[in-house]
């Protein structure tokens, strides 16, 4: 990184659109000299309690959904605050803006106006020092090219909640590169839809591009995805595995799991068995938010149960936040850590909960949103911030491939000798 100063001139923010066709804010940093760094915040659905929020117009127009007073935020308010700072210190600017807003959960201002030009910013720093933003951040560091974690069959409240379970995912840890790793993904990805397709079950995909789910139980979504693993000849388990998010506070109602689809209601101790039954039948490496962002006795259990063997990601349960990460490492209520930046609300603070993470002996996943566009930033900060894995969606819908296909160059540009982080960054194997 350059020590020297380069002052931001203005900010210009307008708005842009998400993959759901839902209005997000578009931030611009302008420096001296005609420098751009530009930014889109993303948006989530299934989102945990203890996020940034994003602030929406409200009222009848769009669905209440605009972002006119986040852009005027951006314009009015954080544009000239930050003017004449230097772009280079991305952790001043983000205490200014955090600042700025002053509520703990960003809602005066709006995450989304926060985290687009925090990432803005930082976009425009790289562009200054003539870097890719994953060369920027990496310094002096060797690169670290992530192990991608690709959604196959979309659920819960990206797909209407026609199954329970939200992501089912595959991860290839036998694989030697990142091309290969999407190699192999892309073949799951097809026998997949031939099987749906051949089952009378194709109808399109859900929010992040994965199959949508018409599945009779979550169970036989499970089996499908080990069937459309195997098609591939590919072997389960080492060469391809799958990984689960279960966004269980998406289904968690007055200290009940309630699993629509097996019209069941069960407790705590309940989902814990259920999802250790499926550990020990199919070949799962990771599973995310097993139990609800307020069930820390249930985290606990399950992770005591099978976090030798299995990556347990906290996602709404940590929301990107440094004293989440501390106190589940204290609890031993998960052992990674998912890092999705508008979660928190800027780039410096979604650093420091990955190096929480880090110092915890945690994974660490960086994470696109279910709403997405074309900004690829995340691709960068996994790369840049060695992470290890990057989970942005399946693996169809330009606004996924863009991320997939971003790493795809970054590999390319490092040559031989680059570093796939493969199945090690997998805490548990
Ligand atoms: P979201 O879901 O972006 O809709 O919150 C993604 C996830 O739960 O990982
Ligand atoms: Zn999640």
């Amino acid at each position: 990184m350059t020590n020297s100063v380069l002052p931001i001139e203005r900010v210009l923010a307008r708005r842009v659109w998400d993959s759901r066709g839902h209005p997000t804010v578009e931030a611009e940093i302008q420096l001296h000299g005609g420098v751009l760094g530009r930014a889109i915040a993303p948006a989530g659905a299934s989102t945990g309690s203890g996020e940034a929020v994003d602030l929406r117009d409200g009222g009848r127009r769009l669905g209440g959904l605009d972002v006119t007073n986040a852009v005027r935020n951006v314009t009015d308010i954080i544009s000239p605050a930050i003017r004449g700072c230097d772009v280079f210190d991305q952790k001043g600017l983000d205490q200014l803006l955090v600042d700025l807003d002053g509520t703990d959960d960003r809602h005066r201002l709006g995450g989304n106006a926060l985290i687009a030009v925090s990432m803005a910013a930082l976009n425009a720093a790289a562009a200054a020092a003539g870097q890719p933003l994953w060369r920027y951040l990496l310094g002096d560091s060797q690169a670290l090219i992530p192990l991608p974690e690709v959604q196959i069959f979309g659920g819960g409240s990206h797909a209407k909640k026609r199954v329970d379970v939200q992501d089912f995912m595959v991860v290839a840890p036998g694989a030697s590169s990142f091309a290969e790793a999407l190699d192999w993904t892309a073949e799951v990805y097809l026998a997949a839809g031939q099987r749906m397709e051949a089952a009378g079950r194709l109808r399109g995909v859900a929010d992040e591009g994965g199959y949508w789910p018409v599945f009779k139980t979550n169970e036989e979504a499970l089996e499908f995805l080990l069937w459309s693993i195997e098609d591939t000849g590919h072997s389960p388990g080492s060469d391809l595995a799958i990984s689960l998010d279960i966004a269980a506070s998406e289904f968690y109602e007055a200290g009940h799991y309630c699993l629509g689809l097996e019209g069941q209601e069960i407790d705590s101790d309940g989902l814990v068995e259920l999802l250790v039954g499926w550990v020990d039948r199919f070949p799962i490496v990771s599973v995310e938010d097993p139990l609800a962002e307020n069930d820390t006795i249930g985290m606990q259990r399950f992770t005591a149960a099978v976090g030798d063997r299995v990556q347990v990601v906290g996602d709404d349960y940590l929301v990107t936040r440094t004293d989440h990460v501390i106190q589940a490492a204290r609890d031993g209520a998960c052992n990674a850590l998912l890092v999705k930046p508008n979660q928190v609300g800027t780039i410096s603070e979604s650093h420091q909960a990955l190096e929480a993470a880090r110092e915890a002996g945690f994974g660490t996943i960086i994470s696109a949103r279910s709403g997405e566009t074309e900004d690829v930033t995340v691709a960068h900060l996994a790369v840049g911030w060695r992470a290890g894995q990057l989970k942005v969606g399946s693996f169809s819908r330009s606004e996924r491939m863009a991320k997939w296909n971003e790493i795809l160059r970054i590999e390319e540009c490092l040559g031989d000798g680059t570093r796939f982080a493969g199945g090690s960054v997998l805490v548990a194997r």
